[in-house]
Formats: C-alpha cells, structure tokens, sequence
C-alpha cells in the first residue's frame, strides 16, 4: 500500500508536490458536473496544472456507471495519455471511485491522486483504495482494491457544502468512533451539529481518518479486520438501494439508520452496552431524523441484503461490536432477528 495522505491549508504546494513526485507526461483532472465549477475553477490557473486538461462526467451516484467510465477511457485515449500520464480526482465519493477506477484500468494503471471536497470523501471514499462502478441496480458491484499515489486533504473545500452533506460525511466518523478504542465517540457526540465549527471539525477529521489508516494498513484487500469498517454498512446498503429507487437519501444517512440496527443486534448478539447504543441511537434520530419504511417492505431490504458483495455463501454476513473498539466480524442473524431490528429503528 502505496498512498501518503496529506492534510493542508496549503493546497497548491502540496497538489505541486505530488505531482512532482510522480513527474507525469500529462495530467488529466477529472471532476463533475458540479465540482468542474466550484473547485476546478478555483485552481485551474495554478502554475502545477498549466497544462492538465479537465474531463468532465455528470454529478450523482446513478452516474457512477459504465457510461461514465467509458467517457474516462476515451479522453484519456484521444488526448494520447500514457503510462507515465495521471490522473487527479478532484470531487467527493463518486468521483474518487470512479477516477481510481479508470485510473487503476487504464493501460493497466496509471498514477493518481485524490482531492476529496466532500466530508464523506475525505474521511472514507478517497481514503483506502477502494475504486469502482455501480452495475446491474447494485452498488460498487465492479471494482479493484488500487491505491491513490497520494490523498489531498484541505478542509477549505468543506466550506461549499451543505449541512445535510457535512451530517453525510460524518456518519463515518461516528462509525470510526465506534470501532475505535473508547474517548473517539464522545467527542463526536457531543460536537455543536447545529454550527458545525470547520475548525474542531478538521482536528476530529484528522483522527477519524487515522483509524480508518491503521484498519487499512493491517489488512488492505480486506480479508479479516478491515471488515470493521462495513460496520452498520449491511443495513446501510440495503436502505441506500431500496431508497434509490423511491426517493433517493445521503449515503451517511443510510449508514447511520443502518447503525441504529447493527448496534440493536450488537446489544442482543454481542452484549455491547445498552448506554452506550442509546446514545448514539439519540445523536442519529436527532440529527437524521427518521426512515420512512414500514413492515410491508421488510421483505425488499432483506432480499437486497443477500446480494451484498460482503455475504459468505448467501449468509447475510454482518459486522457486530461486542464494545467500543471490539468488533466482532463474520457475524450472521435470522430474519427474525433482522425484522427485530429493523422494527427497533422504527420505534426504537
Ligand atoms: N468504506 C469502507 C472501507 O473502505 O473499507
């Protein structure tokens, strides 16, 4: 595992740096619909990216398609790029996976680097190496573990966004919080969300993203402890993709309802500590409010759960904590238990 990531306020040295280090033929940046506006415009004039041409792909997670990649392939092969060309993702999730994924396909592999702007892209997407494309209705269904060269990390991008999507991205820190030592989750529960200080927010990311490091750095292709970070992800997929087809909802949103369910069968599966998940199941309701489902589509979820990419032998595989800091991997339960759960995050 090769990234080095960085965090700056000196965000044109340290995107001049790593280009330096990699001394590319071309440089090729790719961005949305949305972030070719409100980020690449503000660096394209810097001297490091004098001669990079832009590329452009539409904005959302429905765009993170075949269709969207190809477009990738194409420029990058008309604008003659080589093995020696990189690539610089400059966006939140959609774009770091995407552009990792051209990057780690084309001619086999070409350098690249990753500009998180979102807070979920900074502090899990762009981090890690996962890369890939949604196919078939599913989520990151093709894909390849390929490490960014290095990760950019400047918190003055968190200034364009939302609050929903700062409440987005720090779904994954409360879940580092949570598969970390004790001391990490009371801090995130009790950080002012009503101001969102970028400030203590960037101290807190700092962290956050140190935990997700270390898992990383033990177990890159995520054959044993990485599987701690797919804590609350089982139900969170399932309520991403259910909702995707209704009324799509902020992956962070989903994760943190699928929380609320992976915590009540860590209670009764795992004893962790009916304090503790009460707390954090307060944080959540407060700060992302409810999931409109009801017991008629209980059946839906489950059967998108069974075709998570994480399931051992059709098993719904699950990452449960018997404590903070203490995860238990590999974990199943019966419908009735998953029922019980999802019942629990609607009156819970
Ligand atoms: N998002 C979970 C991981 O990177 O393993």
């Amino acid at each position: 595992m090769k990234q080095q990531i960085v965090f700056t306020h000196k965000f044109e040295q340290s995107l001049s740096d790593s280009i330096a280090k990699c001394n590319p033929d071309k440089i090729f940046v790719l961005a949305d619909d949305t972030t070719i506006g409100m980020c690449y415009n503000r660096i394209k004039h810097f001297e490091c990216l004098k001669k990079a041409q832009p590329i452009t792909i539409p904005s959302a997670d429905v765009n993170k398609n075949l269709s969207s990649l190809s477009c990738v392939w194409k420029v990058l092969q008309t604008a003659k790029a080589t093995r020696h060309s990189m690539l610089i993702n400059l966006g939140g999730g959609m774009v770091t996976d995407l552009g990792g994924f051209a990057a780690a396909t084309f001619k086999r592999g070409i350098n690249f680097v990753n500009v998180p702007t979102t807070l979920l892209a900074m502090v899990d997407a762009s981090v890690g190496g996962k890369t890939g494309i949604n196919f078939g209705g599913l989520k990151n269904e093709i894909g390849a573990f390929a490490f960014p060269k290095t990760v950019i990390i400047d918190t003055q991008w968190l200034e364009t966004l939302d609050r929903e999507n700062l409440l987005s991205g720090y779904a994954e820190m409360l879940k580092h919080g949570l598969i970390a030592e004790k001391g990490a989750l009371a801090t995130l529960l009790a950080f002012d969300t009503d101001t969102f200080d970028l400030r203590q927010l960037a101290e807190m990311l700092e962290e956050s993203v140190e935990i997700k490091e270390k898992i990383v750095e033990q177990d890159p292709h995520e054959k044993h402890i990485r599987k701690a970070l797919n804590f609350g992800h089982t139900f969170g997929h399932s309520f991403e993709a259910w909702a995707m087809m209704r009324e799509p909802i902020l992956h962070g949103y989903a994760v943190a309802y699928g929380f609320v369910c992976e915590l009540y069968l860590s209670v009764v599966k795992q004893g962790f500590p009916t304090d503790i998940m009460r707390k954090t199941v307060n944080f959540i309701k407060a700060n992302y409010g409810e999931f409109a489902i009801s017991c008629n589509d209980y059946d839906a979820l489950i059967d998108l759960m069974k075709h998570d990419k994480k399931n051992v032998n059709s098993t719904i595989n699950f990452t449960l904590l018997q404590d903070l800091g203490r995860v238990s991997i590999n974990q199943t339960a019966t419908e009735d238990e998953i029922k019980e759960a999802l019942d629990f995050l609607r009156e819970g």
